[in-house]
């Protein structure tokens, strides 16, 4: 049997411990060695769930990488704005690295990493969980096996909920790319973005176009005589649908690894607690929705073409009251269509007999059992993800979901370009500079 691969946390956030979480599932297969973070009460909540030394904790990715290469692999949990920084030196002191998405934050810095990656020959693998979700890697195999002939169309949809939508885009972390580094597309939906990348794989997209931008969530929209804080100066706030109290203290556990970070130094904050630090005007998440500093998209559709003539369209709607993503892909012979929050999809065939018009089988994933056990987050992707990084790592052969740099770059590249289509009001073609070859 291999050792297990030995890894060190760099960004000690929600996201790095999710992923490290698979080292407790399979400690035979995965060991935490070490963690790098500048936050002091994150780096010590990380030692001492994993029985680190004071010599196994640094204070950043930089320091870390100065020390020379002291394990297999680095979990890369930084923030959008950090990923190519802190990895181009991780990777020049020897590391192979398990990154977060979206893995750039422009199209330099793609091409950026992509040539570092190149030029120390290590391993890459991003954090496109959705490529491992049961719902997704079965729909992959229909197409491997080519039951729905030739692609045609590749419909993909997320409706963020008005919950979602409130605490990361509209009040939260994510909710100015000029500070965060991502535009909603690029931190919401290069997922998504990736899933057409993957059903299409090996063929290059052409062309890019791009609709949409903020209309809901800006002051005009403010119900009448609504403050600016819900819970200190809002007379409306019993009435409002997106009040602080019934999105955060209603479901006190619901995001709350984005909502009370401020008070993450307090060992189980009771409620009063809560509701004390929603009061705080320096508080991100007791904001009005309507009057917050917010200036991403709340909506947005793109269009791709690609080189085989084949199309694909995303839209992300912010603000459904049902949390949902959806996939409708058409081929010469037949198609899928499905809702990965249900875990259900239905692939249907022509049917030319007399009486018929097509034939379809609808496949249950919850009946089956797939979505159950320790590997549940993301559609059950979160911690297939790190097994997938861990085998290849040992050497083994990757799965079909395997998510390497290379085989990323044209989701993001997709992303950015459509960005860009919607500022500039533009159709943004694919050439031989942004193209991989
Ligand atoms: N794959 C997914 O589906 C998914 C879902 C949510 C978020 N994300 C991504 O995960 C990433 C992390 O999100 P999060 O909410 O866990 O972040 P976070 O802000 O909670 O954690 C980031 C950590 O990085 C640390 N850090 C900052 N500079 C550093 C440096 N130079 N060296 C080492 N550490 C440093 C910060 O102190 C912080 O603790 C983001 O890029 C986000 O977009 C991915």
């Amino acid at each position: 049997m291999s050792k297990p691969i030995t890894a060190i946390i760099v960004g000690a956030g929600h996201r790095a411990e999710t992923y490290a979480s698979f080292s407790k599932h399979c400690p035979d297969k995965l060991k935490i060695v070490g963690v790098a973070d500048p936050n002091e009460l994150r780096r010590k909540m990380i030692a001492q769930k994993y029985n680190l030394a004071e010599n196994q904790c640094f204070e950043s990715a930089e320091e870390l990488a100065s020390k020379g290469k002291l394990a297999d692999a680095i979990i890369n949990g930084t923030m959008d704005t950090q990923h190519v920084p802190t990895s181009l030196v991780l990777l020049k002191a020897g590391y192979d690295i398990l990154l977060e998405k979206p893995f750039a934050i422009s199209e330099e810095q793609v091409w950026q990493l992509a040539d570092t990656v190149k030029k120390y020959n290590r391993k890459v693998m991003i954090c496109h969980v959705l490529r491992y979700a049961p719902f997704y890697v079965e729909i992959k195999k229909h197409i491997l096996n080519g039951e729905l002939g030739e692609i045609i169309s590749i419909q993909t949809a997320e409706h963020v909920s008005y919950h979602h939508m409130a605490c990361c885009f509209v009040r939260g972390k994510w909710n100015r790319q000029d500070i965060c580094g991502s535009s909603i597309l690029m931190s919401k939906c290069c997922h998504d973005l990736d899933i057409i990348m993957w059903i299409n794989s090996g063929i290059n997209p052409t062309k890019v176009s791009s609709f949409g931008g903020l209309h809901y969530f800006r002051k005009e929209h403010a119900p009448k005589d609504s403050g600016e804080y819900c819970l200190i100066d809002c007379p409306i706030e019993k009435d409002c649908l997106y009040s602080a109290r019934k999105h955060y203290l209603d479901h006190p556990d619901r995001w709350s690894f984005y909502v009370w970070t401020g008070i993450e130094h307090i060992e189980n904050p009771t409620l009063k607690d809560k509701e004390e630090y929603l009061k705080r005007k320096d508080h991100l998440y007791g904001r009005c929705v309507w009057k917050c500093d917010n200036t991403v998209a709340d909506r947005q559709a793109v269009m791709i073409e690609f080189e085989n003539g084949s199309i694909a369209t995303h839209n992300l709607i912010g603000g459904a009251s049902r949390p949902m993503r959806k996939i409708h892909i058409v081929g010469t012979e037949g198609e899928i269509q499905g809702i990965m929050d249900d875990s259900v999809y239905t692939i249907r065939h022509i049917d030319t007999r007399p009486g018929h018009e097509y034939k379809e089988i609808v496949h249950d994933l919850k009946i089956r059992g797939d979505m159950t056990g320790a590997f549940g987050g993301h559609g059950g992707g979160d911690l297939r993800l790190v097994e997938d990084f861990v085998n290849v790592l040992q050497g083994h052969k990757p799965s079909i979901s395997c998510t390497s740099l290379e085989d990323s770059i044209n989701g993001h590249l997709v992303g950015l370009l459509a960005d860009r289509a919607m500022t500039e009001n533009k159709i943004m073609y694919f050439d031989g500079s942004n193209q991989l070859s």
